[in-house]
């Protein structure tokens, strides 16, 4: 899941979500002094935003280990059993990754190891079974999700803190991308790392990568430093446009618009025509789009705008009862 990367090790390198470092470094401090186990802090937010990092961080501002699992690897009882009966230590942080697709058994079973820090396991089967309590050390647990709307609220609510990654603005993407520069030992321009800002959906992953390829574009081009001239080529070359968006992209609102008439079109029959699974299409694609206003997600379904018009060069269509106002079409 890394994208062999250069991941910040400190709350102090970590670029931009000034708001909810300041909650945090606060929570963290308050936590070391009082010599506690952090409250259950659960992170959600779009992909590659930085909500495992951010476990990894919380981790060693505190100095305590950190066990990392993932929802899914999670479906029997046992299996968190086994997590949080072994190796975790006082203090440590448990990262349960993916939290919203943890099997409802054993969801059910880390209410109590959250609340009380205590855990029930069955020994044996049948009427010979019997039902011994543990008790475990005093750990923090750290959830990510994608997908907070999937969260049950008795899960939900045993969080003391939870918190909403948001898009990054074009300049913390640049931020981002210079640091990682430094790291690479690469020389890159201000204008050439605020140009992959602009182009990177607001997500620090994608500034990251898109750094990685315009390097390579820069290195076979035989050029010490990475310029805006180069990083514009190298980006229009990926095939990302100046709105960031990829072939991906705009193939989805190309069908919305050329297949359906600009909407509204249900979720399930938009993947299809894409050819992209429907949850990429939901988590991946969508909530930048929607951001960016190129799409509207209606009760009836997915409605492309004006933008969406502009933005592919077609002349905006205006069909009978069109959610459009009168703009001046181009
Ligand atoms: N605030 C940040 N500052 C610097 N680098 C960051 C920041 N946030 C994320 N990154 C980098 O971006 C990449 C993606 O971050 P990360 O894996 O933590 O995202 P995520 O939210 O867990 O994504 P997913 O939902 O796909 O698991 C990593 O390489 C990480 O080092
Ligand atoms: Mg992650």
């Amino acid at each position: 899941m890394d994208d062999g990367t250069l991941r910040p090790t400190s709350l102090a390198e970590y670029v931009g979500q000034q708001r909810l470092k300041e909650k945090l470094a606060v929570y963290l401090e308050a936590a070391r002094t009082r010599r506690e186990a952090l409250d259950h802090v659960l992170l959600y937010g779009p992909p590659g935003l930085g909500k495992t990092t951010l476990a990894h961080i919380i981790a060693a501002e505190l100095g305590v280990g950190l066990r990392v699992t993932s929802g899914p690897a999670i479906e029997k009882p046992g299996d968190l059993a086994a997590i949080l009966t072994n190796a975790l230590e006082e203090g440590d942080v448990l990262f349960i990754d993916e939290i919203h697709r943890l099997g409802r058994v054993a969801e059910e079973h880390l209410y109590p190891a959250m609340e009380d820090y205590k855990i029930d396991i069955v020994l044996g089967q049948g009427p010979a079974a019997r039902t011994i309590r543990l008790e475990l050390p005093r750990f923090t647990l750290v959830g990510a999700t994608t997908r907070p709307g999937l969260i049950t609220g008795p899960l939900r609510s045993r969080f003391g803190i939870i918190e909403h990654l948001e898009y990054y603005r074009d300049e913390e993407l640049a931020e981002g991308v210079e640091r990682d520069a430094r790291l690479l030992g690469l020389g890159i321009d201000v204008e050439a790392a605020l140009e992959i800002g602009r182009r990177a959906r607001g997500t620090m992953r994608i500034a990251k990568r898109l750094l990685r390829r315009v390097r390579d574009f820069a290195e076979v081009a035989g050029e010490q430093r990475v310029g805006l001239a180069r990083t514009r080529t190298a980006l229009d070359r990926l095939g990302i446009d100046d709105q960031g968006l990829d072939r991906r992209d705009r193939a989805i609102l190309r069908a919305v618009v050329e297949r359906f008439a600009g909407g509204p079109v249900g979720l399930d029959t938009l993947a299809t025509a894409v050819g992209e699974d429907r949850g990429t299409l939901e988590e991946v694609h969508e909530p930048y789009l929607i951001q960016r206003g190129l799409l509207q997600r209606t009760s009836r379904g997915r409605v492309a705008t004006e933008a969406t018009y502009r933005h592919l060069g077609l002349p905006v269509a205006a069909p009978a009862g069109s959610l459009f106002d009168e703009g001046e079409a181009p």
